[in-house]
């Protein structure tokens, strides 16, 4: 049986790659839970540090939701449909969002619906120069369902959200990046290096202090300010006593650079001279 997403180690990046290609890698609701187990895996695995998400074949990131699959679900009635389908790709998208590890969508083709969806979900994204972006929901008579009423305004205001869902107009890398939706557009051809360069810019550094940065972002966003800030001092709170955060204070009055291992256990980190030069902050 093919397998429904690629799974791939690039030094410490897993490269997940949606694969059913002769559908427009549309999202199945098998594919969903073999994308959420692989995170489970992930999740767990000290060995990965960061994720890119991308999709097999020369056209499509996504093309969204399987709409065969779901309207059976609708048509076997409401709770068949919001426990099969909304619930399903609702787990999947929070989950891509407060996942603890960054997540990197390198959308190399159409990402229509859910596909659109889960590059809003994600952290961090960038387009190929080929991709394209729509909402196509109202078409079918429906809302999004995979988060697309609640992110979208989040990210690129009510009023530019709406007119999207609204029309359903589909909309270019360009305007993506207008939009905040994806961080930035390079040609095809440089996708996944590009994709790479970012994830390793961000595993050079401490992957605990990674994750507090992750959550205090997400968390915060979602709450007011002064909940926010306890977010932060909740995530600075748990650096305090880490290996880590001893070793990226230590590393800079020591001007070396610092090198992390263990990651950010109590007390298991270790120390190394790299030389006199100290980190450069810039
Ligand atoms: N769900 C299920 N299958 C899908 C799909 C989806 N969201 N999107 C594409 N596919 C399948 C098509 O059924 C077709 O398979 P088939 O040949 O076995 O029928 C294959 O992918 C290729 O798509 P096709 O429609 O033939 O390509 P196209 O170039 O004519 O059109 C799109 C491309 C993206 C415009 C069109 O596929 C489309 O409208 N897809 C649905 C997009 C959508 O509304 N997504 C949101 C769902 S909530």
């Amino acid at each position: 049986m093919t397998d429904l997403v690629l799974s791939e180690m690039r030094e410490h990046v897993a490269i997940l790659t949606l694969n059913r290609p002769d559908k427009l890698n549309a999202l199945s609701y098998a594919l969903i839970d073999r994308l959420l187990s692989l995170l489970d895996l992930i999740e767990t695995d000290d060995g990965v540090r960061a994720v890119i998400l991308t999709g097999a074949g020369e056209r499509a990131f996504s093309a969204g939701a399987d709409i065969r699959e779901f309207s059976s679900s609708v048509a076997e009635g409401t709770d068949a449909a919001l426990r099969d389908f909304v619930m399903r790709g609702q787990r999947l998208t929070a989950r891509l969002e407060a996942f603890r590890k960054p997540v990197i969508a390198a959308v190399n083709g159409l990402a229509i619906g859910g596909g659109c969806e889960i590059t809003e979900a994600v952290p961090l994204a960038i387009a190929s120069d080929r991709a394209l972006f729509a909402k196509p929901e109202i078409k079918l008579a429906m809302p999004p369902t995979f988060g697309g009423t609640q992110r979208l305004p989040r990210l690129a205001g009510r009023k530019r959200a709406l007119e999207l869902l609204l029309t359903g107009d589909a909309f270019s890398p360009a305007r993506a990046l207008e939009l905040g939706l994806v961080n930035k557009v390079v040609p095809h051809a440089r996708l996944m290096p590009a994709a790479l360069d970012l994830a390793r810019r961000i595993t050079a550094h401490s992957q605990a202090a990674v994750a507090s940065i992750l959550t205090a972002v997400t968390r915060g966003l979602n709450q007011s300010i002064a909940e926010g800030l306890l977010v932060e001092a909740e995530q600075f709170a748990r650096m305090a006593p880490t290996a880590h955060l001893r070793e990226g204070l230590d590393a800079w009055m020591e001007r070396r650079q610092p090198a992390y291992d263990g990651h950010g256990q109590t007390g298991r980190g270790t120390r190394r001279q790299t030389g006199r030069a100290r980190a450069n902050p810039l």
